[in-house]
């Protein structure tokens, strides 16, 4: 079966960085490598938890440095994600993890705008971009980033929240989402991966969130839930992920199906991808397999990521 046409609505580009790229990018750049070979590199890619992974995603960007290593890097992540049904892609990046490396926002924002520029002739793929704030710096940190981002802003869509998820709520960052939405963004963030469902409430209630990326966890508040379906707030959801950084024991208790049996508007998406086992496609297939889910289920998977996708209407129309 070819893959079904979906959007991808949660994606980090550091996430798509495949160890050959890697080693490519650390000999470009004169980069050291704890790794010798990629396959001692592979063999890192077992995870305890959420921050287990992120020592090793912010050790390996290291590698990222000018317009054209983002430029290459987004352009492998856009020619897998075309074999695996993409048809659009809502990107994130994290710039704080590049400007406290010394890499200019601006080298960053350029290079990956390049690929997304090029990407529907050249992938038939549309895009948006999504800057995160990394949830583990400062709200003051947040701030001066989205402001520096500001001679952007005509290629950002919405700004996002990532990194270490507990000890770190999303009401520490509800200025600079407030400044984000003043300045006509969307808006989503990470909550419940490994954080409570009160962090959900507080993205919705707090932060104004249009979607919530992840937010496996609002399933233990039967109130939250409700909530989410009466707004028909989209949860990004990442199988493979939450399997790898344990949110989750085995893809088969994957709580997928009872988020669709609530009435959630659930997507499937990779996250990820270099080193959580597999991109978007992969994750259609690990839970149809797991779940047993059938292709009806898959589609209506599908058809939730054009709905919940940020495009005009017109655009939504035509994809489904
Ligand atoms: N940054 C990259 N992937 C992430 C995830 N799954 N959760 C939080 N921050 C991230
Ligand atoms: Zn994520």
């Amino acid at each position: 079966m070819p893959p079904i046409p979906t959007a991808e609505l949660h994606l980090h580009i550091e996430g798509t960085l495949e160890p050959d790229l890697a080693f490519a990018l650390a000999g470009r750049n004169g980069v050291e490598l704890p790794f010798a070979t990629e396959e001692e590199l592979r063999a890192a890619y077992s995870f305890g938890d959420l921050q287990d992974f992120l020592d090793l995603y912010y050790a390996l960007m290291t590698v990222l440095r000018t317009e054209d290593d983002f430029a290459d890097l987004t352009n492998a992540y856009l020619a897998r994600a075309r074999a695996q049904g993409v048809r659009h892609a809502e990107i994130f990046f994290d710039p704080q993890a590049h400007t406290a490396r010394g890499v200019e926002i601006d080298t960053v924002i350029r290079g990956i705008g390049r690929a997304l520029d090029a990407a529907p002739r050249a992938y038939g793929i549309t895009t948006r971009l999504i800057m995160c704030f990394l949830r583990d710096e400062s709200a003051d940190s947040a701030l001066a980033t989205f402001e520096s981002a500001r001679p952007h802003l005509d290629r950002i869509a919405a700004v996002g929240l990532d990194s270490a998820e507990v000890g770190n709520p999303p009401s520490k960052f509800r200025e600079v989402y407030a400044r984000a939405r003043q300045a006509g963004l969307k808006c989503v963030a990470h909550a419940g991966e490994e954080g409570p469902p009160a962090y959900v409430w507080e993205a919705l209630d707090v932060l104004g969130v249009d979607r919530v990326d992840h937010g496996v966890r609002s399933l233990e508040d039967e109130t939250l839930v409700a909530r989410l379906v009466a707004d028909r707030t989209p949860l990004t959801v990442c199988p493979l992920s939450n399997v790898r950084l344990r949110v989750v024991d085995r893809l088969e208790d994957h709580p997928l199906p009872a988020m669709l049996d609530a009435g959630l508007l659930v997507t499937v998406n990779s996250d990820d991808p270099a080193y959580f086992g597999g991109y978007v496609g992969d994750n259609y297939t690990a839970v149809r397999d797991a779940l047993g889910l059938d292709e009806a289920t898959l589609r209506t998977l599908a058809r939730n990521s054009f709905q919940a996708a940020f495009l005009d209407e017109g655009t939504r129309a035509a994809y489904l």
